[in-house]
């Protein structure tokens, strides 16, 4: 059993943002001088400073901007090895591809869980230092079923939202046997894999599944309960995005290369593109259209990607830059896709805002306001992070 968090008053806050219009100023419903109390993890009070209701602890935020915890809704953190040099590689002109997976899929079976665990949650502090209180990540690097089950137990003690990737790639052995390697997704890897995974993914694109294969792994996924996320359209236009609409996924994840008929289709739908610039930032890609989807009335996420081999970052501050000086997002649409955004991919309703009755999921910038993330890139203005009314402060020292 969890020890009771007690209660935390959140006092002196300038800039509040809550993602809530209809409770302050803007898109992002801010208010300023605001005190905020989070009782038993969850939000409790927001109001005039030096009103609150009594509380057992305090934390000054000496006038600095509040903004929701992060939401980082797709990240890779189980694998072994890294592939620095497939990166300095790639600077120097070579082709990202979705060969490389292979190289990690090699060092992650041959790694002791012990190593996986304890890289994957050294990523996981690396994530909250930098703001990030809420964490989806995957397996992808097992691809038998020993090896995913175990990578889907590592993900599962040490992130709230797991999801199962037996469809990264193909796995070198079963190289020209591609519908049997199907058949062990949807069978006997499903089946050990799901009672640790909320969602099933599939990588559909060209040279890894296409999309019959991809619809036949969703729906066996969605068959054992599981809810749905693609890989789609990263490296080039294709079905990805139109089979995640049709399969009523709650996600379509990088949106690369999208078509007039791809941007329709996720207008018209509950599935969220959730974009992820780090991977176009260490590829060396054209970044995915952003103004286009939220021109049209998409419902856009942010995340990280964090993996070894095309974005090897857990900050999403620096994700949150690169989408307000790279994809034309402003800082107001960046924050909100980056917390309430990851939430709405992730069907969180708990999560992503501040507003009376949701988690309690919060960080003090060391900014006058949330803008400042993408203005003073690269520069650590995590001050402090509280999760569900918990100061993560140990974290810091
Ligand atoms: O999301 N697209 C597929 N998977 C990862 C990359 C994995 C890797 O290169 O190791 C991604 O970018
Ligand atoms: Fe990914």
């Amino acid at each position: 059993m969890r020890p009771p968090v007690g209660s935390l008053l959140v006092r002196g806050i300038g800039t509040l943002v809550t993602n809530r219009p209809e409770l302050g100023q803007g898109a992002l419903g801010e208010l300023r001088d605001v005190d905020l109390v989070i009782d038993d993890g969850v939000v409790a009070w927001i109001g005039e400073a030096g009103a609150s209701p009594a509380t057992d602890s305090m934390l000054d935020a000496a006038g600095r901007c509040v903004v929701p915890g992060f939401v980082d809704s797709h990240t890779h953190l189980v694998f072994a090895g890294d592939r620095v040099e497939e990166f300095t590689a790639r600077m120097a002109g070579t082709r990202y591809d979705a060969g490389g997976i292979s190289t990690t899929v090699a060092a992650t079976r041959g790694a002791p869980g012990s190593e996986l665990r304890q890289r994957a949650a050294a990523l996981v502090r690396e994530a909250e230092r930098q703001g990030t209180t809420t964490l989806e990540t995957k397996s992808g690097y097992g691809l038998t079923v020993v090896d995913e089950s175990r990578c889907l137990e590592v993900a599962a003690g040490i992130v709230e939202e797991v999801t199962y990737l037996g469809a990264h790639v193909v796995p070198p052995e079963y190289r020209g046997k591609e519908a049997d390697y199907v058949a062990l997704v949807t069978g006997p890897m499903l089946e050990a894999c799901a009672p640790n995974a909320r969602w099933c993914d599939v990588f559909c694109e060209e040279g890894a599944f296409g999309v019959d294969a991809s619809r036949e792994i969703l729906a066996a996924g969605r068959a054992h309960g599981l809810g749905l996320r693609v890989h789609a359209n990263q490296l080039s236009a294709g079905p990805g995005v139109r089979l995640a609409v049709e399969m009523g996924a709650a996600s379509a994840d990088h949106c690369t290369y999208l078509d007039g008929a791809d941007v329709d289709a996720l207008a018209g739908s509950d599935t969220v593109a959730t974009l992820l610039p780090g991977a176009e930032f260490s590829t060396r890609s054209p970044y995915p259209d952003a103004r286009r989807l939220l021109d049209s009335g998409v419902a856009v996420a942010l995340a990280t990607d964090c993996n070894p081999g095309s974005s090897y970052t857990t900050s999403m501050p620096f994700v949150i830059a690169l989408a307000v000086r790279e994809m034309r997002m402003t800082p107001d649409e960046a924050l909100f896709a980056a917390t309430a955004g990851g939430a709405r991919a992730l069907r969180r309703d708990d999560l992503g805002a501040l507003a009376p009755g949701l988690r309690g999921d919060l960080v003090v910038l060391d900014a006058p306001t949330a803008a400042h993330l993408a203005y003073r890139p690269g520069v650590d203005l995590v001050r402090t992070v509280v999760r569900a009314g918990r100061v993560l402060g140990s974290l810091f020292v």
